[in-house]
């Protein structure tokens, strides 16, 4: 018996690069899986259906359940007929997995609005129509006595969870995702589901040709090597997450790749200053509090270089 065998399952961006292995792996864990895929270039534009109907090829190849779809997570319409394609196909959607992407990666000063809207769309929206779509079901569902125990889980990104200059775009976007994950879970375990959000670390288009910066701390591998920054490491805490066994784990952010699994911690009080009873503050006068009783609280940030050099 596979860790998730029945589920039906929705790989939004699944042509490539990490979507593309949860996609696998999940099929080999038992589950039928809606492959979705754009397949457009790095910054959103073009599309072509061969990146999504290779991984349909590969899945049926070793005896697993796929179907293609090619639509675009961006519109709210469109996202609903990725649901409707579980349906239609498979009967059911028990898990989604918001992965697809796209980067156009700029200084603030030098953003156009199309830059930021393009990505925002991609990423926020797109999460946002997926998990409408897919709520509503789940609730429905609930309400008729049908337990799916759904399981949403989106794709964040150290870029958003510690900010990464030039993706003002991007990183605003991935932390507003995990933060929609945290959200959605509080309105949705009553109806049986959970909701998660994933920061992966891996070597894909996106950190290969999109950011040329991290390319050089993602070396290719040499011809029988392992590979630390393998796509593959990202996929098993997925198919964990959309299984019944995690059905505990609620509103969390991990941080995964290279065979390592971090649990996130955002925002929260550190320490605090508090004015005297019945006064206002005088600015400078909690200025020098701030200094002398917060800002000495305030840790060592970490950085993304720091990450991708873990356990060298
Ligand atoms: N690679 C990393 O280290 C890393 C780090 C943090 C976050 N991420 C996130 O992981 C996810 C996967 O990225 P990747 O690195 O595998 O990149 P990738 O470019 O290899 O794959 C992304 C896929 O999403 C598809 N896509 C783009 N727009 C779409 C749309 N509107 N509708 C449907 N499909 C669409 C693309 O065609 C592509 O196949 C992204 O959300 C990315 O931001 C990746």
């Amino acid at each position: 018996m596979a860790l998730l065998d029945g589920k039906v399952v929705i790989v939004t961006g699944a042509g490539r690069g990490i979507g593309r292995e949860e996609a696998l792996l999940l099929a080999k864990q038992g589950a039928k899986v809606v492959v979705n895929d754009l397949g457009g270039h790095f910054d959103g534009t073009g599309q072509s259906r061969s990146p999504a109907e290779d991984v349909i090829k590969d899945i049926r190849g070793f005896g697993g359940e796929a179907v293609a779809n090619f639509e675009s997570v961006t519109d709210f319409k469109s996202a609903k007929r990725i649901v409707e394609c579980a349906l239609d196909n498979f009967g059911k959607l028990n898990i989604v997995v918001n992965n697809a992407g796209i980067l156009r990666d700029r200084m603030i000063f030098n953003m156009s609005e199309e830059d930021f809207d393009a990505v925002v769309n991609v990423h926020l929206k797109g999460t946002f129509n997926m998990a409408r779509h897919a709520s509503a079901y789940w609730r429905e569902q609930h309400k008729n006595g049908n337990m799916l125990n759904g399981r949403l889980i989106n794709t964040s990104s150290d870029s958003g969870l510690l900010g990464n200059a030039g993706q003002g775009n991007y990183g605003t976007a991935k932390a507003a995702v995990a933060a929609f994950a945290i959200i959605i879970d509080r309105e949705m375990a009553r109806y049986g589901c959970t909701a998660n959000a994933i920061a992966p670390v891996a070597r894909t288009r996106l950190t290969i040709e999109a950011t040329p910066q991290t390319a050089a701390t993602m070396p290719a591998v040499k011809q029988g090597e392992f590979d630390r920054f393998s796509p593959a490491h990202v996929a098993p805490l997925v198919a964990w997450l959309g299984s019944d066994d995690a059905k505990d784990v609620h509103g969390e952010v991990f941080r995964v790749g290279m065979g390592r699994v971090w649990l996130m911690r955002g925002w929260h009080s550190a320490a605090q200053v508090a004015a005297a009873p019945g006064t206002f503050w005088e600015p400078a006068a909690l200025g020098a509090r701030v200094k002398e009783e917060l800002a000495k609280g305030v840790t060592k940030k970490e950085t993304m270089a720091e990450i991708l050099t873990a356990g060298r």
